[in-house]
C-alpha cells in the first residue's frame, strides 16, 4: 500500500516538476518561450474544424488584428478561412476573445483551451494578440508555412494559462547604419520580437558609416550620406588597414519606412527611431559638412570606431537641421520615444572649436560635457514640445540628465542605477549581457565578431533588475532591451545567427518571473520550438549554448 502510495506521489512529482517535458494526451510535448506565470494541463484537445470562428467581444480594429493573425495560422496549413464574427458569448467550437477587466495588466491574458473551444481574456487587444502568440506555440508547427497538407489534424493541447509580463519593457534593438538589412528581414525580426512579446523595436537609423532614412528636406543625407566608398576588412585595432575597395550603402525611403512601422504596428511592436547626436554622425556631416566645427570635408566613414568630428554645438545651423529631421521623424513614427543617441560623442573638436567655446560662456557652462548636457536638453524640450520623449545612451548622465529623458545603461549598469536614483526612467541593456554581437561561443571557427564571450546561457542568466535600488527606485527600471550592432555582421542571414536565440533568452528575462526561470527548462523549450524556427526560416545559432568558461553567476 505504501509502496504504491510513494510509486504515485513519485509520478505525479514527475509530472509536475519537469515542465519542459510535459506532454499532451497524443504526446506532443509542450514548450512556450517566454515561459508563461502559471500553465495547468488540462484533458483532451481542442480541435479546429472548417467550421471553427472567432468571435470578438469587441469587434474594432485592434482586437480584429489578433483575430486575423490566428485565422493565418489556422489558414496556412488548411487552406480554411475562419470567419471572425462579434458576439458576447463563447459558442461551441468557436474561439471567443474578450476584453475582461479580470485582466489587470494591460499585456495579461487569460488562455483556457477546452475540447468544447478556446476562450482568450484580456485587458487590452494585445493581451489578446499574446495569447495568440500562446496559441501559435502550442499549435502543430505546420501553422508556420503557407504548405497546405491534406488531413492536417489542427489540435490544441487543453490547458488553462495565466499570464503577464514582468516588465513593462520589453525589446530589441537592430544597427542598419553599419550594414543595412533589406525590408522583409526588418519585417521578419520584428516578427521574430511578437512572436516572443516583446512590443518595441529600437532602430539605430543613422551612423558614421552610414545615413539610413530619406528626410525629404534634406536629400543629400540619402544621396551622399547613406553611401560609403568601400568597407573596412577586419578590426581596425590591425594596421595596415585593409579595405575591400567596393562601395557600400542604401535606405529606407519613407514610404518603406510607413510600412514598416504600419507593420509593426499589426504586431503591436512600437518602434523607437534613432537619429544619433551628436556624434556618430559623419553620415549626416559628410552630406552637410558645415553642421560640423570645422567645415570638413568628409567622407562617410569607412572604418568602424568612434570619430571625432561630431555635429557643432556652437552653430545655430545644427538645431534648426536637427529640429527639421526630427519634425519628419516624428511624422513617420507615432510612438511616443524618440533615441537621440548621446554616445561616444568625443569634446576634442568642440575644446578648439571658437563657436562651440562661444557657447559655452554665454550658456555659462562649466565643460565640454555640459556642453553635451546643453544640446541634449535643447533637443529634448523641442522633442517634449511635441509631445514627444527622448531616450538617450547613458553618456547623457554626463554634464546633467535632461529633465525627462529615459536612459539605457549599455556600460554596464551603473548609468542606469545612477538615473533611477535621480528618479529617471531606465532601460537596461548592459552591453556584458545583452550585446549580441558579441561572439557566442568560443570564437575558434565563428565568423569575425566585435569581441566578447556571451553565451546564451549567460544572456538568461541577467537579471535586470538592480539590488542596489530601494523597491521605490526599482519603479523607475522599466525593462530590458538587446542589441544588435553590425560592423561584423554584414548579411541578414548572419543577424540572424547572432540574435537568435539569445533574443529569445532576452525575451524571457523580461516577461518571466525571475523565480520561474531555469536555463535547463529554456534550453529543453528552446529544442522543441527549433522546429517552429526552422519551418520559419530563421537562420539562429544550432552550436555551444552553455557558458564553457564558467562565467555565469
Ligand atoms: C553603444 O553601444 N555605443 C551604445
Ligand atoms: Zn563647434
Amino acid at each position: 500500500m505504501k509502496k504504491t502510495f510513494y510509486f504515485i506521489l513519485g509520478i505525479m512529482l514527475l509530472v509536475s516538476g519537469c515542465k519542459s517535458e510535459a506532454r499532451t494526451g497524443s504526446g506532443k510535448p509542450l514548450a512556450i518561450i517566454p515561459a508563461p506565470v502559471s500553465f495547468t494541463e488540462l484533458s483532451g484537445n481542442f480541435a479546429f474544424t472548417e467550421k471553427s470562428r472567432i468571435i470578438l467581444s469587441p469587434f474594432n480594429n485592434e482586437t480584429k488584428l489578433a483575430a486575423d493573425f490566428l485565422c493565418q495560422l489556422v489558414k496556412n496549413p488548411t487552406g480554411w478561412n475562419p470567419e471572425v464574427t462579434e458576439g458576447k458569448k463563447p459558442v461551441k467550437g468557436s474561439i471567443f476573445m474578450t476584453m475582461d477587466t479580470a485582466v489587470r495588466n494591460n499585456e495579461g491574458y487569460i488562455l483556457t483551451v477546452t475540447p468544447k473551444n478556446i476562450i482568450i481574456q484580456a485587458k487590452s487587444a494585445v493581451g489578446i494578440f499574446y495569447a495568440v502568440q500562446t496559441l501559435r506555440q502550442l499549435m502543430p508547427v505546420e501553422v508556420e508555412n503557407q504548405k497546405v497538407i491534406e488531413g492536417i489534424n489542427l489540435i490544441v493541447p487543453a490547458c488553462y494559462i495565466k499570464d503577464e509580463p514582468r516588465f513593462a519593457y520589453r525589446g530589441m534593438h537592430l544597427d542598419v547604419g553599419r550594414h543595412m538589412f533589406p525590408v522583409e528581414y526588418v519585417k521578419r525580426y520584428i516578427d521574430m520580437i511578437a512572436m516572443h512579446k516583446m512590443n518595441t523595436f529600437h532602430w539605430h537609423l543613422t551612423e558614421d558609416q552610414g545615413w539610413r532614412i530619406e528626410i525629404k528636406k534634406y536629400l543629400k543625407l540619402t544621396e551622399i550620406g547613406a553611401f560609403r566608398k568601400e568597407t573596412i576588412v577586419g578590426h581596425p585595432g590591425k594596421k595596415p588597414y585593409v579595405f575591400d575597395g567596393k562601395r557600400y550603402g542604401g535606405f529606407y525611403t519613407q514610404d518603406e519606412v510607413k510600412e514598416i512601422v504600419a507593420y509593426a504596428a499589426s504586431k503591436f511592436v512600437t518602434i523607437i527611431p534613432e537619429i544619433e547626436m551628436p556624434g556618430h554622425a559623419m553620415g549626416a556631416l559628410a552630406s552637410y559638412p558645415e553642421l560640423s566645427c570645422t567645415g570638413g570635408p568628409f567622407e562617410v566613414f569607412t572604418r568602424w570606431g568612434v570619430v571625432d568630428d561630431v555635429y557643432c554645438a556652437g552653430k545655430e545651423a545644427t538645431f534648426n537641421f536637427l529640429e527639421d529631421v526630427l519634425s519628419e521623424v516624428i511624422d513617420l513614427f507615432p510612438g511616443k520615444y524618440i533615441h537621440i543617441g548621446g554616445d561616444e560623442c568625443p569634446k576634442a573638436r568642440w575644446e578648439k572649436c571658437p563657436l562651440c567655446q562661444k557657447r559655452m560662456k554665454d550658456e555659462g557652462l562649466k565643460d565640454e560635457h555640459e556642453l553635451q548636457s546643453y544640446f541634449i536638453q535643447r533637443i529634448e524640450k523641442f522633442l517634449v514640445s511635441k509631445g514627444r520623449k527622448i531616450i538617450g545612451w547613458d553618456e547623457i548622465l554626463e554634464g546633467g540628465l535632461a529633465p525627462e529623458a529615459t536612459v539605457m545603461s549599455w556600460r554596464g549598469t551603473s548609468g542606469g542605477i545612477a538615473a533611477a536614483k535621480q528618479k529617471h526612467d531606465v532601460i537596461m541593456t548592459p552591453n556584458k549581457y545583452v550585446y549580441l554581437d558579441y561572439y557566442q561561443c568560443e570564437p575558434e571557427g565563428q565568423p569575425l565578431a566585435i569581441g566578447g564571450y556571451l553565451p546564451l546561457e549567460r544572456v538568461y542568466s541577467y537579471n535586470p533588475m538592480p539590488s542596489e535600488l530601494t523597491p521605490e527606485e526599482q519603479k523607475y527600471i522599466l525593462g530590458i532591451q538587446g542589441n544588435v550592432w553590425t560592423e561584423y555582421i554584414p548579411t541578414p542571414e548572419h543577424m540572424e545567427y547572432m540574435a537568435f536565440p539569445r533574443a529569445f533568452a532576452i525575451a524571457e528575462t523580461g516577461w518571466t518571473p525571475d523565480r520561474l526561470k531555469d536555463f535547463d527548462d529554456f534550453l529543453s523549450r528552446l529544442e522543441i520550438l527549433k522546429k517552429r524556427y526552422d519551418a520559419i526560416g530563421i537562420n539562429y545559432f544550432k552550436g555551444e549554448y552553455r557558458d564553457t568558461r564558467g562565467n555565469t553567476k
